[in-house]
């Protein structure tokens, strides 16, 4: 079996990534953090105990669901080995596992996916995001976040980015499908990511633009 194609990038995924966004936007862990944040204000005060990070990475979310989430157990899944010994430097108490089996019979109160649907080849995307709904308790949320391919920005810095070579992005109209194909039963979407760090002071006016299709990114909020 080959490699899994992060493996190569899981010791310099932070560099590789940093370098192919403009340096004024200054992103750091800027946008992860935001996509948590994101969530932790959508889930308000529902129950989140247990929560999947599903294709972690290198972990660049944990550390903030860590800081949002302090009391939940926090689990990463992904396919590539060599990134979860990263996300496991930065988040100890988190549980990796790169085996989708070793969470069979778990089920998680909340579940993101964070820029890892445009990675699956097309037709396994739907078994993926099937996966996730079955590891989701009947109560549970999932949270799916991708690139806008409507975002000049968000295209032009996709098309820079070694490891998005081979990746294909999906707008939010595709999400909505594959929700759907899933068999999740309602969702809630909306367009995310509208201020780069020098303009987070306008972060409070995005639950305003969120119909908008000029984030960088959007979110599907699902459930079964
Ligand atoms: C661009 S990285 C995003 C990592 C992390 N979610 C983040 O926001 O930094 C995409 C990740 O998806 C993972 N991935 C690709 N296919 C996957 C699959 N079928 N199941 C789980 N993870 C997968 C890759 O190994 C890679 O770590």
């Amino acid at each position: 079996m080959n490699k899994p194609e992060f493996d190569q990038y899981a010791a310099r995924y932070d560099r590789v990534l940093g370098e192919a966004i403009p340096e004024g936007l200054n992103e750091d862990s800027y946008f992860a953090e935001y996509k948590i944040a994101l969530m932790a204000a959508r889930l308000g005060d529902k129950k989140s105990a247990r929560i999947l990070d599903f294709g972690c990475g290198a972990g660049r979310s944990l550390p903030y669901l860590d800081q949002y989430f302090p009391d939940a157990e926090l689990w990463g899944y992904d396919v590539s080995p060599a990134s979860l010994q990263i996300a496991a430097l930065r988040t100890p108490r988190a549980k990796l596992v790169a085996d989708w089996n070793a969470l069979a019979g778990t089920q998680f109160d909340a579940i993101v996916a964070a820029n890892v649907f445009h990675h699956i080849p097309l037709d396994q995307r739907q078994h993926a995001l099937t996966q996730c709904r079955d590891a989701l308790a009947d109560h549970g949320q999932m949270f799916l976040f991708e690139h806008n391919p409507l975002n000049p920005m968000t295209r032009w810095i996709f098309e820079r980015c070694p490891f998005d070579a081979d990746a294909e992005m999906l707008g939010l109209k595709t999400a909505l499908a594959l929700s759907r194909q899933a068999g999740f039963r309602s969702e809630q979407h909306g367009y995310t990511l509208f201020f780069p760090r020098p303009l987070a002071f306008l972060r409070g006016l995005e639950p305003w633009l969120k119909r908008l299709p000029l984030g960088a990114q959007y979110y599907v909020q699902m459930s079964k």
